[in-house]
Formats: structure tokens, C-alpha cells, sequence
């Protein structure tokens, strides 16, 4: 593909989701829309990518964080004016296509963008709309083709549409290939006489026909990409149609999702063959996983890396990597930068942040592990805690390889455990325990014969 480039319009207010926040942030599959149609537009090989915003357009910007330029469109005056926002964007690529893109259809792929650009270009097209044919196409405008079926006349929005139009169940994605020159030469003829005074982009449509340039519909193979979501209930069900695709495609590749009813899986999530994913389980944003694990039931994993042969049942896990067979749960919370070795095993009731476990560590009852840089084969005893926050600062606990930490040490950080060394039972550890010693840190035990009688109320 060559000189093209992409407008998105996020500047909607997107009224019927009754929100304080952009609607095209809200999300599907726990990703937001916007992101959905900027990664679609990336992923078909477009290179150069113009975000329209207005409503709440600073969270907008502050969202897409300089990954694409944008342009502001200061009154909300419809699709069409929108697209005039963006008029030096596309002069920029002047001899080229746009595509435009809706930021509230997310599930646009980049299949059908490719495949779109290409019908435009053997037809040589002015326009290529992106339609799809739906059973019920209420609120979405209405795609009218010629007499032979060899192109396009018009797309009329459902407001605007007599009831013979109404019925056509062809309709128009908001996604759309145009010339960038032809685009721009009709965009001022556009007019907002229409019943909601509106600059609608869809009368570009039919401006490009009548100056005798081609105009024809790219008719998407899988009907969902074209679904738009104007409130809640039909963000809801794009939730239900993209985890359906993403489970799928999955299931497709060898993951074992053996009751698929309770698992939700973003569609940026890696994973490899033979491994299963259990009920009630949540794999999101940037998360890959690896092979023969199991994850689940009731796990939740967010941005995380995950190896090979690893089991973890209901286990939080947060922006971390957890390596190769290692077991954890159940009831477990890995927190934030935390980097879990092969072969640990990590119990009940375990809470790990920001720390590096070891190979072979065992960490298997009601811990928290947290700031703390732990070796190999080291064994936590039950109830062991890194006191790791003094009320100001946090500080760092290291534990040599095969240490053993006794049951209910509190290791008060910074502190050092050496290689090999124990700690007793009960122990507080505020001081450096040096390579292959016992750390006793408790007061000693004192029996009082027969206080019991003595003192026992008569
Ligand atoms: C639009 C199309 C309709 C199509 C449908 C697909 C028009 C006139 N109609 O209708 O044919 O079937 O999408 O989902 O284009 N936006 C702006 N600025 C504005 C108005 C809208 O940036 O002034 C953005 C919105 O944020 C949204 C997109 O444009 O992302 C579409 O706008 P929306 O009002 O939702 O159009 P629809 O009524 O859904
Ligand atoms: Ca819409």
C-alpha cells in the first residue's frame, strides 16, 4: 500500500452512553475502542494515523499519549465536519487514500481494511465503503446501489430514510477508502440540510457520484466488524460478539477452553497450544502465555508473561512475569514488577509485590512477600512477612539461596538473610543474618509452675 493514511472521528459525544468520559474510551474486551480502531488501521500497514477529538478531547489526547497526531474539532457539527478538521492532515497526503475510520466500531479488522484498499484500487475507485449485510439494520445508514448492482448512488442515514430504504438490510460500517484529492474537492459542497442539521460524510457519497468518479461497497465477509456501539446495550453485545471471535480464534490454534461460558480473554493475549483456561477466568491487555499451563478457575491476568507447565488457580496477577512450572494459588495476589523464577511454588494466601522469587522457592502459606530480591530454593515457613514500609519509605529485603525462613519471621527491611542461613520460628529480623547462620530474634520462654491453680478464681 502506498501514501495512505487514516482518520479516525472520536469526537462524538456519544450521548445514549450517558457518560461523564469520551465514548470512544469506553471499553470492549476491557480495551478501549479507540484502541481497537487505531491498532485495526496499524495492523492493515497504515502508517500514518489523524485522531479527531472534541468531547472530552483532553482525556482523548492524554490517551493516545503522541502515538498518533490529532486534530480538534471544536463544535460537534457531524461526520462529515468532523472530516474537515483533518483537511491538512490529508492534503499531506495528497495523491494518496485516506481511510475513515468511526471510532466507535471496534471490531473493524485489518483483513478488511486490506481487503477494502484493494477492491478500491483494481476499481479505481473514488470511494469504497465498507458495508456489511445484517439482519437488523436499524440506526445505521443504508447502503443504495445502482440499477446493475455495479456501484454505489447514495448512503441514506435511517433518519433521513422513506420506508422502501428502510428495508435494505446493507448497510454502512463508517468505515471508508476515498481518493484523498476527490475527497477533499467535495468535502465543502457537503451541506447540513438534513433533519438533524448535520455536515454528514455520508453525502460525500453521493457528490462523488454525480461528478462521474466511481463509488462502489467493499462487502465485509464476517458482519460484525461493521457493528457501531451508541449506548450501553450495544456495547454490551460487542463485548459478547469480540469475546466469541477472540475465543475462537484461540480454540482454533489448540487452547483448551473447555467451558467457554465464563472466560473472557482481550484480544491482545498470546497463547500457546495445550494449555487450558478454567472458568471464571480474565486474561487481559498486554499478556502472553505460554504452553501446558493451566490458569483458572477464578484467575485474573493483566499484562503479565507467563511461561510454560504453570498452574495458577485462582491467582491475581498484575504486570509481572511468572516463569516455567511454577505452581500458585489458590487465593494468591502477584502484584506489580514482580518476577516469579521455574519451579516456585507459591500457596495460599500469598501476596507478592515488586520482588524477584528464585528458582525452586517455596512460598506456600499466608506470606507477603514484597520489595524484596529472594533466591533459589529458599522455604518460607507459614506467616512469614517483609516489613518492607516504615511509614515513608519502602525498603528492600534480600534472602541468599537456600535460606530457610521460619514460620511467622518478620524480616524488618532493609535487612539481609545470607546464603543457607535460618531464621527460628517467631523471629523478628531487624539485623544482617550472615551466610549459613540461625537468626534467633525472640524472647525466651519462662513456665510458671502451677500459676494456673494458684491464681484460678475459686
Ligand atoms: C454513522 C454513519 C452511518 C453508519 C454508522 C456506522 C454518518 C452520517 N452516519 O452514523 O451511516 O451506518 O456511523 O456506525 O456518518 N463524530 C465526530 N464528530 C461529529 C460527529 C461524530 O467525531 O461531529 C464521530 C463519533 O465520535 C463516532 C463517529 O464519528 O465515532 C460516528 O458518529 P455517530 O454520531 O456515532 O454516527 P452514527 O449515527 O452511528
Ligand atoms: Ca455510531
Amino acid at each position: 500500500m502506498k501514501n495512505i493514511c487514516a482518520v479516525v472521528l472520536a469526537a462524538g459525544q456519544g450521548k445514549r452512553m450517558h457518560s461523564n468520559h469520551a465514548k470512544v474510551l469506553c471499553e470492549v474486551l476491557f480495551k478501549p475502542m479507540l484502541d481497537w480502531v487505531c491498532d485495526a488501521a496499524s495492523d492493515a500497514g497504515i502508517p500514518d494515523i489523524c485522531v479527531v477529538t472534541g468531547h472530552c478531547g483532553q482525556e482523548v489526547k492524554a490517551h493516545i499519549d503522541n502515538r498518533y497526531s490529532t486534530t480538534d474539532q471544536l463544535e460537534r457539527l457531524g461526520t462529515g465536519h468532523a472530516v474537515m478538521q483533518a483537511r491538512s492532515f490529508i492534503e499531506a497526503h495528497a495523491g494518496g487514500d485516506v481511510l475513515v475510520l468511526c471510532g466507535d466500531a471496534p471490531l473493524m479488522d485489518s483483513q478488511t481494511i486490506s481487503a477494502a484498499y484493494e477492491q478500491h484500487k483494481l476499481e479505481k475507485n473514488a470511494v469504497t465503503v465498507i458495508s456489511a449485510v445484517v439482519d437488523d439494520p436499524t440506526g445505521y445508514g443504508r447502503i443504495v446501489r445502482n440499477e446493475d448492482y455495479s456501484g454505489l448512488t447514495a448512503i441514506v442515514e435511517q433518519r433521513d430514510a422513506d420506508d422502501a430504504t428502510k428495508l435494505i438490510r446493507e448497510i454502512n460500517s463508517g468505515t471508508y477508502w476515498f481518493s484523498c484529492d476527490i475527497l477533499l474537492s467535495v468535502l465543502d459542497f457537503i451541506s447540513s440540510d438534513n433533519d438533524q442539521g448535520e455536515y454528514y460524510l455520508t453525502d460525500a457519497i453521493g457528490l462523488i457520484t454525480k461528478r462521474g468518479f466511481n463509488a462502489n461497497a467493499y462487502r465485509a465477509h464476517n458482519p460484525d466488524v461493521v457493528l457501531g456501539a451508541n449506548d450501553r446495550i450495544q456495547l454490551a453485545y460487542l463485548n459478547d460478539r469480540a469475546r466469541y471471535h477472540v475465543l475462537h480464534r484461540l480454540m482454533l490454534k489448540g487452547v483448551d477452553i473447555p467451558f467457554p461460558d465464563t472466560v473472557f480473554i482481550g484480544p491482545d493475549v498470546k497463547i500457546e497450544a495445550d494449555t487450558q483456561i478454567l472458568p471464571n477466568t480474565i486474561l487481559k491487555g498486554k499478556t502472553t502465555i505460554g504452553s501446558n499451563c493451566k490458569l483458572g478457575p477464578n484467575t485474573m491476568i493483566a499484562d503479565s508473561t507467563i511461561g510454560d507447565n504453570t498452574v495458577l488457580n485462582n491467582v491475581q496477577c498484575v504486570q509481572s512475569t511468572v516463569m516455567n512450572g511454577v505452581t500458585a494459588g489458590p487465593f494468591v495476589q502477584i502484584r506489580p514488577n514482580s518476577y516469579v523464577e521455574d519451579g516456585v511454588k507459591i500457596g495460599d494466601y500469598v501476596e507478592i509485590k515488586n520482588s524477584v522469587i528464585g528458582k525452586g522457592t517455596k512460598v506456600p502459606h499466608l506470606t507477603y512477600v514484597g520489595d524484596s530480591d529472594v533466591g533459589q530454593n529458599v522455604n518460607f515457613g507459614c506467616g512469614c512477612v517483609t516489613v518492607n514500609y516504615d511509614g515513608i519509605n519502602k525498603n528492600r529485603c534480600t534472602v541468599g539461596d537456600n535460606a530457610f525462613i521460619g514460620c511467622n519471621t518478620n524480616l524488618i527491611a532493609p535487612v539481609k538473610v545470607g546464603n543457607n542461613a535460618y531464621t527460628a520460628a517467631g523471629s523478628t529480623v531487624d539485623t544482617d543474618v550472615p551466610d549459613n547462620a540461625l537468626a534467633i530474634a525472640r524472647s525466651r520462654q519462662v513456665n510458671k509452675e502451677d500459676w494456673v491453680t494458684n491464681n484460678r478464681k475459686k
